[in-house]
């Protein structure tokens, strides 16, 4: 009962979109020699679709692990779904309960199939194994890449891993979808459903999703556009 309760708050009901407001967010590396971060702002309303862009090395991937969690800020201030980020104590949860993360280099585990892959975050938050399956199962086949569930990781192409991620990211119905250059690797037209998918015009619930983009394409397609440069964003965040 347990389990299928915590299912249907993963992976039917959609968690909330979760709003972001990111001030003067810094971030170093190598002891101060490299500074990614430079005090970027930004807002993001809940439910919002929004692309950032930028030229290699200003900071995206940086930008986005921070939104993630997965790294904390030197200076500065975030607050995600109205929560200050230094107060969620477990970020590991936070993550498995709210958050679909496409890294730039994939993260997959290369020995499992790409179906238990795409599982892993339903399994993480207590879902029945045949209920994350099937899940897992319904959106393969939604990105395209139903013919390969059974593949491990380790075989396929780039284009199949990025794929995967997606439907990984997408596989709990987050509140909250970063993704990290998710198109970079596919032809334009895995590229569309893979679009078509993240921003939620393919019957999804609404979510709030933030894309790293070199694609003029994909940024087009989303309602807002980011530009980052030297660890800020220009313009209005
Ligand atoms: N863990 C790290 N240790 C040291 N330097 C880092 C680390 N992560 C990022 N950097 C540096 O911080 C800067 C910003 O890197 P980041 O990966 O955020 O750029 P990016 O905008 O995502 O670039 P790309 O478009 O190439 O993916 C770069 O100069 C990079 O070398
Ligand atoms: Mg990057």
């Amino acid at each position: 009962m347990e389990e299928e309760r915590r299912l249907s708050s993963s992976s039917e009901a959609a968690e909330r979109p979760l709003g972001i407001v990111a001030r003067g967010l810094t971030k170093s590396f190598d002891g101060g020699l490299v500074h990614a971060l430079r005090g970027t702002d930004l807002e993001i309303q809940p439910g919002e679709r929004i692309a950032i862009t930028g030229p290699t090395g200003c900071g995206k991937s940086t930008l986005l692990s921070i939104l993630a969690l997965l790294e904390r800020q030197d200076g500065g201030e975030l607050i995600v779904g109205g929560r200050p980020a230094e107060g969620i104590r477990s970020p590991e949860r936070w993550r498995g309960r709210h958050l679909g993360i496409v890294f730039q280099f994939h993260h997959l585990l290369p020995h499992l199939t790409v179906e238990e892959n795409v599982m892993l975050p339903l399994v993480g938050v207590g879902a029945r194994s045949t209920d994350a399956r099937r899940r897992a199962r319904s959106i393969l086949r939604d990105i395209g890449l139903a013919h390969r569930a059974r593949f491990v990781a380790e075989k396929l192409s780039g284009g199949e891993r990025q794929m995967t991620a997606v439907a990984r990211a997408l596989a709990g119905s987050p509140g909250l979808i970063l993704a990290d250059e998710p198109t970079g690797n596919v032809d334009s037209k895995a590229g569309d459903r893979v679009l078509e998918l993240l921003f939620g015009r393919r019957g999804n619930r609404p979510a709030t999703v933030v894309v790293v983009t070199h694609n003029d394409r994909v940024a087009g397609d989303a309602d807002r556009i980011l530009r980052m440069r030297d660890g800020r964003i220009d313009g209005r965040g």
